[in-house]
């Protein structure tokens, strides 16, 4: 790293540190501060093609997004959050089997009943019991992609919007922390790529996030990514390329058939 490039800050690259990477083994982890540098950074070279990829997201209104709010049947009943079924899935951003996850059976099962499910994004990683420090299977670039999906869900928690977000990024998980792709994923889910930055890089928050989502998962002793859990249960497990554990089928149509029976239930 030159002294042209700005660092990850100073206490977060502390504790994401993984204590079984060396120093040339951690990744170019793409960073996000400091911040006087970002914010110029930001402005003066995001600002514009953000406003213009606004532009274009509002003109060709065809994505994920959209597709859903023009689907009249999911409209007519107004659905209260209390009665939402919960849907959870455990993941780690740099693993394919998140991705398949996501492409095959969580996004296209939320295009079809996001009104009826709260779903929940979290993430598996160890933390040492005696200095807090967080620590993710793939290495630290691992734990900042996880950091930038937890700010995206926070600050626009809207479902459409961030799981957009997580598949996009997710979908090119090898690139993942690269600027790049944060960027530009950002850009074509209409996400303001400066509050995520700023989510990421403020002292604590981030990093706390992951903290609480880690122990979520452990608390509900989930060790595998993608593990999907339905209404607490698990529904099913993608690893190594296969689903297993999916007592009621693998297929979207099975998912949403059984979101509905829960649903229906709970009226
Ligand atoms: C959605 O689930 C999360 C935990 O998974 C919970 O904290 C939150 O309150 C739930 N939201 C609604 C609207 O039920
Ligand atoms: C997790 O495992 C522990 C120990 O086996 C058990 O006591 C606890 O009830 C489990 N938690 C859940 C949510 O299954």
């Amino acid at each position: 790293m030159d002294s042209q490039t700005p660092s990850f800050n100073e206490k977060q690259q502390h504790l994401l540190h993984d204590p079984s990477a060396t120093a040339t083994e951690v990744p170019p982890v793409n960073n996000y501060g400091p911040r006087s540098y970002q914010t110029q950074y930001v402005l003066k070279r995001t600002i514009p093609v953000f406003l213009t990829l606004l532009a274009i997201f509002y003109l060709f209104p065809t994505t994920f997004v959209c597709h859903h709010h023009d689907d009249p049947a999911l409209s007519l009943r107004p659905v209260t959050t209390e009665g939402k079924v919960p849907l959870e899935i455990h993941v780690m951003s740099k693993c394919p089997d998140a991705r398949d996850c996501l492409r095959e059976l969580i996004v296209p099962t939320m295009v079809k009943v996001s009104e009826k499910v709260n779903l929940t994004m979290s993430f598996i990683g160890s933390i040492d019991p005696n200095s807090d420090a967080v620590s993710c299977v793939h290495g630290p670039a691992e734990c900042l992609g996880d950091i930038i999906l937890l700010c995206a869900a926070k600050i626009y928690p809207d479902v459409k919007l961030w799981l957009g977000y997580a598949n996009c990024l997710i979908s090119d998980y090898p690139d993942i922390p690269k600027r790049d792709l944060v960027q530009s994923c950002a850009m074509e889910h209409g996400l303001d790529f400066q509050k995520l930055n700023s989510c990421i890089s403020d002292e604590g928050e981030g990093i706390d996030l992951l903290r609480a989502s880690i122990e979520r998962s452990q608390e509900n002793n989930v060790t595998k990514s993608c593990t999907v859990r339905l209404a607490g249960e698990i529904r099913c497990i993608r690893d190594g390329g296969e689903w297993y554990d999916c007592p009621g089928g693998s297929s979207v149509d099975d998912l949403v058939g059984d979101i509905n029976k829960l649903y229906n239930a709970s009226l």
